[in-house]
């Protein structure tokens, strides 16, 4: 995937630079093209021979000691991704006010290919209110933050802030360049619906809408333009069109709207299947004795989609309690192309974790069981899966 691309290393000067050689190696070793920049603190910490010697070509680490009259606009032009590793807090800082006072910063103003950063500090650096305004900020713009880990830090101490491993940062890089789904147009479901019972209380689940994020963030990155439905909190990353709801009803008219208008739909959403028939004007109170409440069924927005005459690609999910059967039955009869189950009593898997133990099915019943991942992993394998099937058909 890496092969051939031509990718900017930006380094900062933090004790994780020693890593960013290991990067550097990796992304040759994938076949990529590696130009360096450097920092003046990152020269203290990393010497710029070493990346000569593993790039191939001497890294940049001022405007005036080049040959080239304007270094950053040449990368920035030159670049497929930029890729800024370590990024001490104050680069983090100068990013997300585009200062541009060194040649590493110059390049990231001046490019217009994605720009991955991967912070390493000290926890408490990381958790100031400063350095977690920033990084949404660098959300915000579109920038894809990798890490940081929790492990051992500089100085002998340890929590999160610890650089991501060069390996992820190498997947984080080829999803982005990957570009797979570069223009498709893609609708993303997700939560879990809450349908009134009066004007306080509802009917709900505890889908956190995590795993939808998750396959929103990644067709985002892999060049979709994705509109997600959703019940819950979407991602703080910008770039995705959120229409926000709370109840099946609304799910479905918005679903139904833009269903026809995109080439893939992931109902990843825990819709509910009933709601109260009457929702009450006013609170009921509990003096008034114990309620019985009335359900009627919601809308099947998934059914509906699937019985659409221009359908899109369609992938359900389905969340079991047990047994995967259920899902086979909905693999072969809800008309989808693809469907993802999983056991949510199962622990790290299913609601409001951010792993997720999942089976793929096709219509046919075939079924691949993958492991325990992060949900973010689930996802890339998921949309991988999805373009064999759209290839294929
Ligand atoms: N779904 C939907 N509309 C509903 C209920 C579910 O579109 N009213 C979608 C979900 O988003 C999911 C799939 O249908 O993609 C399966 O949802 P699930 O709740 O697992 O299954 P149900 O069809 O509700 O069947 P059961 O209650 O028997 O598990």
């Amino acid at each position: 995937m890496l092969s051939g691309r031509r990718i900017v290393l930006g380094v900062t000067g933090g004790v994780a630079a020693y890593k960013a050689a290991y990067l550097a190696r990796r992304l040759v070793e994938a076949g990529a093209t590696v130009r360096c920049v450097m920092t003046e603190a990152a020269a203290e910490f990393l010497g710029g021979q070493t990346l000569a010697a593993i790039t191939g070509d001497h890294p940049i680490e001022g405007f005036w000691d080049e040959a080239d009259v304007s270094p950053h606009t040449d990368l920035g032009q030159w670049a497929e991704a930029l890729v800024i590793a370590p990024a001490t807090a104050a680069t983090i800082a100068k990013l997300a006010v585009g200062l541009s006072d060194n040649v590493l910063l110059a390049t990231a103003l001046a490019t217009e290919a994605p720009v991955v950063v991967a912070p390493a500090m000290h926890t408490e650096m990381w958790d100031n209110p400063a350095t977690r305004r920033n990084i949404a900020t660098l959300q915000n713009d579109g920038r894809i933050i990798v890490g940081p880990a929790t492990g051992a830090l500089a100085g002998g101490d340890s929590g999160r802030g610890r650089m991501a491993e060069p390996e992820e940062i190498v997947a984080e890089l080829a999803a982005v360049l990957q570009g797979d789904l570069q223009g498709v147009r893609v609708l993303v479901t997700a939560g879990g619906t809450r349908e009134a019972i009066d004007p306080v209380r509802y009917i709900g689940n505890h889908s956190s809408g995590k795993m939808g994020n998750a396959v929103a963030l990644e067709a985002l990155r892999r060049g979709a333009i994705v509109t997600l439905i959703t019940s819950a909190r979407p991602p703080v990353e910008g770039g995705i069109e959120v229409i926000e709801v709370e109840s099946a009803q609304e799910m479905a008219e918005a679903a139904w709207e833009r269903a026809p208008l995109v080439d893939i739909a992931i109902m990843a959403a825990a819709v509910a299947d009933f709601r109260p028939k009457i929702v009450e004007g006013e609170k009921l109170r509990r003096s008034d004795g114990i309620p019985s409440i009335e359900l009627e069924p919601t809308p099947d927005i998934l059914g509906g989609v699937a019985a659409s005459p221009d359908r899109p690609f369609l992938v359900g999910f389905a969340a079991e309690t047990g047994s995967l059967d259920g899902a086979l039955h909905k693999a072969t009869t809800k008309g989808v192309d693809l469907l993802v189950a999983n056991d949510v009593t199962k622990q790290d898997s299913g609601f409001a974790t951010d792993t997720n133990e999942v089976t793929i099915y096709t219509p046919d019943g075939a079924a691949a069981h993958l492991p325990l991942l992060s949900k973010r992993e689930v996802a890339a394998i998921l949309w991988d899966r999805i373009r064999e099937s759209r290839s294929q058909g």
